[in-house]
């Protein structure tokens, strides 16, 4: 244990700053009001915090089409500001993980202004440039995951640019050189003043194929899905070559003690493996979304668990994420009684947990009138419920005027239920779904076996999904009930669940004792131990 390091050690937390806490009362957070709401991630327990996108913005895809790397957009504040942060958040003995978005920029940035202005210019090649094909249709059959193609025709030279999102997030071209060192400065440039690593934006995309194959027909594809997955983006992500940036972006943060790499990576298991690099010198963590798209049974996370580790390459570092800024929240997945379930698996499994902000209270998706859509993949590509305005609402702080969050018009609409679900009210209440995380944090933190111990799965069968963390003599029981009907555990059933309950979901259940029977009620969770052996007594 001793040996962890931090990003192994710890829980990381990503704030989407628009939404969690206005100072100015624009309706849209801003670094000044993540100052002021510092004490409660230390109160819940959190280590790390990763912000989406602060950099200067035209907004068309809310912070993720940047135009400046190395300033802050003036809605969240400014660099005076972004010092005072990351100032507070270590002396708090916290880490503060940024954004980088490196496979596109906005198209108001400088680069690409002086890209798209002539053929000649020295930064043409810095973006992804082809004729038309012969008939004037754009270069090949590539597409936008926002809608439509992804080759956008610009007059002025006559050529298309690629642009995997929006048509404003024209795509760097990451086999020059030179845009790799640019990046890298970036990072420097915020290494330096000390933030503790970088989330990378669809770091799987970076390197396309260099002669602009055709992406084949996805035979899987049906109407309702995106209409970008008609195709498999066999010749536009996971490129052979990706894994040479990859891993010098890791030379990079390696040039400055501590730091860690995450990759957003949405791949298949097997690939998604491809990233810790040879020898482990990629990514330190290529995030683990299996969780976000799982059928929620116990079958299935037992099985999906059981592939993640049974993948990890020797040394390789787990981590578990069970919600972000782009997908619906896991209390509408799973709706509101499992979250207790998901919350006692996501912090009780062998890897770094990532919170998404809001989850810790339970939060749901919030319906979106058509009139109040901001989000532009719903703009682009409506009616199929890829919205992820739903999943960006303000966080709810108390009962307040808009929950706290802003005393302006907050930018999208708050959930109908916040005079209730908010922080105020569910600290002060011992038996809330945000005490439950709060109990789950304080358990990982003081056992190291909740971190650096084994997994090890014990039993599934129907609803029941039961494992093991145990480390020496230490040894945790992790029984999680998917149902809604009760379920009993018996000596009979050849099993040793323990002798005494540390933790159940519905935290009612503190030191309770097992004798012949661990009963478990519907949609509850248990951690139980064995006193003599845990080191709990
Ligand atoms: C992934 C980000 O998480 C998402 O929010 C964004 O729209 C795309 N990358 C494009 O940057």
């Amino acid at each position: 244990m001793a040996d962890d390091l931090w990003w192994q050690r710890g829980i990381f937390y990503q704030i989407y700053p628009r939404s969690f806490q206005d100072s100015n009362g624009d309706g849209i957070g801003d670094l000044t009001g993540i100052l002021q709401r510092l004490p409660y991630l230390s109160r819940l327990g959190a280590d790390a915090v990763w912000l989406s996108p602060i950099f200067p913005s035209p907004m068309a895809d809310f912070g993720y089409d940047i135009s400046d790397y190395t300033g802050i957009d003036p809605i969240f504040g400014n660099m005076q500001d972004f010092d005072l942060l990351i100032a507070s958040v270590h002396e708090r003995g916290l880490k503060l993980i940024l954004d980088l978005v490196p496979n596109h920029t906005s198209d108001q940035h400088p680069w690409f202004i002086e890209s798209r202005s002539s053929r000649t210019n020295p930064k043409r090649n810095w973006y992804i440039w082809s004729d038309g094909a012969a008939d004037g249709e754009p270069p090949n059959n590539w597409l936008s995951e926002f809608g439509g193609s992804a080759w956008q025709y610009d007059a002025t030279t006559g050529q298309y640019y690629y642009h995997a999102f929006l048509a404003q997030q024209p795509d760097l071209n990451w086999r020059n050189p030179e845009v790799r060192q640019a990046i890298y400065d970036v990072m420097r440039f915020w290494l330096r003043k000390g933030v503790d690593g970088f989330r990378v934006d669809v770091i799987w995309h970076l390197i396309k194929d260099d002669q602009l194959r055709d992406n084949p027909l996805n035979a899987a594809f049906r109407e309702g899905m995106p209409p970008n997955q008609r195709l498999t983006p066999l010749y536009t992500t996971d490129r052979p070559e990706i894994h040479d940036v990859v891993a010098e972006m890791r030379q990079v943060v390696d040039e400055f003690r501590d730091r860690v790499l995450i990759g957003e990576i949405y791949l298949p298991v097997e690939q998604l493996m491809s990233y810790y690099g040879k020898d482990l010198l990629g990514a330190h963590m290529p995030f683990n979304f299996a969780l976000l798209s799982a059928s929620w049974n116990a079958h299935e996370i037992k099985n999906i668990i059981a592939e993640y580790e049974r993948a990890l390459p020797i040394g390789a570092w787990p981590n578990w994420v069970l919600g972000n800024h782009d997908r619906p929240r896991i209390a509408s997945r799973v709706g509101r009684d499992q979250a207790r379930i998901a919350a006692m698996l996501l912090l009780t499994l062998r890897g770094t947990p990532t919170l998404y902000y809001g989850d810790e209270i339970g939060m749901e998706q919030v319906a979106i009138a058509p009139s109040q859509v901001r989000d532009p993949f719903e703009r682009n590509v409506p009616g199929i419920g890829v919205g992820r305005d739903g999943c960006r609402t303000p966080m709810q702080w108390d009962a307040d005027l808009n929950a706290g969050f802003s005393r302006g018009d907050p930018w999208l609409p708050l959930s109908a239920d916040f005079l209730h679900e908010n922080v105020r009210n569910l600290e002060a209440d011992q038996t809330s779904i945000l005490s439950l995380y709060r109990a789950l944090i304080a358990l990982r933190r003081n056992n190291p076996a909740m971190v650096s111990g084994s997994y090890e799965p014990v039993a599934t069968a129907n609803d029941l999904l039961f494992f093991r963390r145990r480390e020496g003599s230490t040894c945790f029981n992790v029984v999680l009930n998917f149902g809604t009907e009760p379920m009993s555990l018996t000596h009979g059933d050849g099993i040793d669940f323990g002798t005494e309950i540390l933790l159940s979901t519905h935290l009612d259940r503190w030191n309770e004792t097992l004798s012949q029977s661990l009963d478990l009620r519907g949609n509850e969770g248990v951690i139980t131990v064995r006193p003599h052996s845990s080191g709990q007594e």
